[in-house]
């Protein structure tokens, strides 16, 4: 009997796992029978603009964080999938920091040319995942458009359904009575709503720094950010300032720790997100901090208390399209009998090593260092067209320096391909001025 595999998700980890099996496919090999459910109408996950917030068409959560505007936040030569060059997908090499459309593009034409839409099931939403008592797993899922349940067996599930999509919320003292909007960045849509207004920033990671900037370019008054930990300590222009954490609001005046305070229009909450799996069952759900080597994952994929079941791209993400791909094929190999799963002290061994490995780790660069050493690993395992690691590592370690250089100006920097070996022109325009994101706008050459 042909195994069955049931794919959560078609964002870049899903539609990674429907090319994998795709190749072996192509190759000659047997493949298992695979249906990919997608809760949205269309694949490309978070690449997948959606204007909408809060609950979608169909009453489910809205999948989507990423807003108007938005450029990569790290250098395209980090992200490249190795099978399918960026070169490839625009005919000539384009510059390092593509917006939102262009990359949605990009992983577009990889599994347009594959062929695998068929695959997937659009505005179908897993509901739940359990052990089914024969084996395998029951799988019940919604299809949204017709309003009826699926209920079926799978010998295999695969989670891609990503982990930057349900918000870590604070509360503060005086949140109930302030009098100005208060939103997390997963329901950030369009800067120019923060127009000539003054906004307070909570948090100080990537979506903290980028929603910031973006505010600042579309020409927000001011922008204040504050730190519960430590300031991002960029060098910011001179209508951004860091201060210590928020303790209370009162009407619209911020306080802060130092006792310093700030009257501002709207706080936005750069908090991050939560993994969050209500679909599935307590003994199948995923517990883990957002942290390079995850909890309960053996190889970062097979989940050590069923490894029937598999997770894909549940770490925090320095790689990410070609890391998932190294995974995705993993996985597949491992489904297909290629990779054994050894015993349960194996695999929480191997856990366990690599969270050892991962804490002694000192810096950023460290960290980019391991997780380019983990996707090389998982790729050298299979047969993925493996790549050199160590440019892509120094694509990003250029990437660290150009921000802590000038962080309005990094995104105006190139790098050389790990795939190709060719340097990316610079963009046409400097990303500051550059307020046209459409992807006409950026492949004018
Ligand atoms: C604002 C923002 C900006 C980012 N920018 C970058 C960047 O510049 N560069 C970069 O490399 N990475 C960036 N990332 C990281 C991002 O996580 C990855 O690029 C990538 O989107 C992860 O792919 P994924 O498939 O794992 O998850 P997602 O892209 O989140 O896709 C998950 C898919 O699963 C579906 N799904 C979820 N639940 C269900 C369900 N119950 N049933 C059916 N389907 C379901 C969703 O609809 C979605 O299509 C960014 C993240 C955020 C939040
Ligand atoms: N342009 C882009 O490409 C772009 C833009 C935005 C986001 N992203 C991506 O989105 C992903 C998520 O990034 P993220 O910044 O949203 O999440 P994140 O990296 O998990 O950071 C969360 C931040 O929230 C802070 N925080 C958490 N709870 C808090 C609280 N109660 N009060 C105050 N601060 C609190 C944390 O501070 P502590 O340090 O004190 O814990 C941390 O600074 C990343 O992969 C990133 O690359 C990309």
């Amino acid at each position: 009997m042909t195994k069955r595999v049931a794919i959560i998700g078609a964002g870049p980890s899903g539609l990674a796992q429907l090319r994998a099996f795709q190749s072996a496919k192509a190759n000659g090999a047997d493949i298992p029978e695979i249906v990919c459910f997608e809760k949205q109408d269309d694949w490309g996950g978070l690449w997948k603009y959606t204007w909408r917030t809060g609950i979608d068409e169909h009453g489910e959560a809205v999948h989507g964080s990423m807003y108007r505007y938005l450029w990569s936040n790290g250098p395209k030569e980090g992200l490249e999938f190795a099978d399918y060059t960026f070169e490839e997908h625009f005919g000539h090499p384009i510059a390092s920091y593509p917006p939102r459309a262009v990359l949605f593009d990009y992983i577009e034409g990889r599994v347009k040319k594959a062929g695998i839409r068929d695959w997937i099931k659009f505005n179908h939403a897993v509901r739940r995942v359990e052990e089914n008592p024969g084996g395998g797993f029951r799988v019940v899922v919604n299809d949204s458009v017709n309003d009826t349940e699926i209920d079926e067996v799978f010998d295999h599930v695969i989670c891609a359904s990503g982990h930057f999509s349900t918000p870590n919320v604070p509360h503060y003292p005086g949140f109930e009575s302030y009098q100005g909007r208060i939103l997390h960045a997963h329901d950030f849509r369009d800067a120019l709503e923060f127009k000539d207004k003054d906004i307070l920033i909570l948090g100080t990671s990537y979506s903290a720094e980028d929603i910031g900037s973006q505010c600042w370019k579309y020409g927000a008054k001011s922008i204040t950010v504050a730190h519960r930990t430590a300031p991002m300590g960029y060098d910011w222009p001179e209508n951004w300032q860091e201060v210590p954490a928020l303790v209370k609001v009162e009407g619209k005046t911020a306080h802060f720790k130092d006792g310093t305070s700030k009257d501002v229009d709207a706080i936005l909450l750069c908090t991050g997100y939560k993994h969050h799996f209500p679909f599935m069952s307590d003994k199948l759900r995923l517990r883990t901090a957002n942290r390079l080597a995850s909890a309960n994952l053996y190889k970062g994929v097979a989940y050590i208390p069923n490894p029937d079941l598999f997770y894909l791209g549940m770490q925090d993400q320095w790689y990410t399209f070609n890391m998932f791909d190294a995974q995705a094929w993993w996985v597949r190999d491992a489904i297909m009998g290629k990779l054994p799963i050894p015993d349960e002290a194996a695999m929480r061994a191997d856990v366990a090593d690599r969270e050892a490995r991962e804490d002694a780790l000192e810096d950023d660069y460290a960290c980019i260092d391991y997780q380019g050493a983990y996707t090389s690993e998982l790729m050298g395992e299979t047969d993925y067209p493996g790549f050199d690691v160590t440019k892509s590592n120094e694509a990003f370690y250029q990437w660290k320096k150009h921000k802590k250089k000038g962080i309005m100006e990094f995104r105006n920097h190139g790098y050389v391909s790990p795939m190709t070996g060719t340097q990316a022109p610079p963009h046409h325009t400097p990303w500051k001025d550059a307020l046209d994101d459409s992807l006409q706008s950026y492949l004018q050459t």
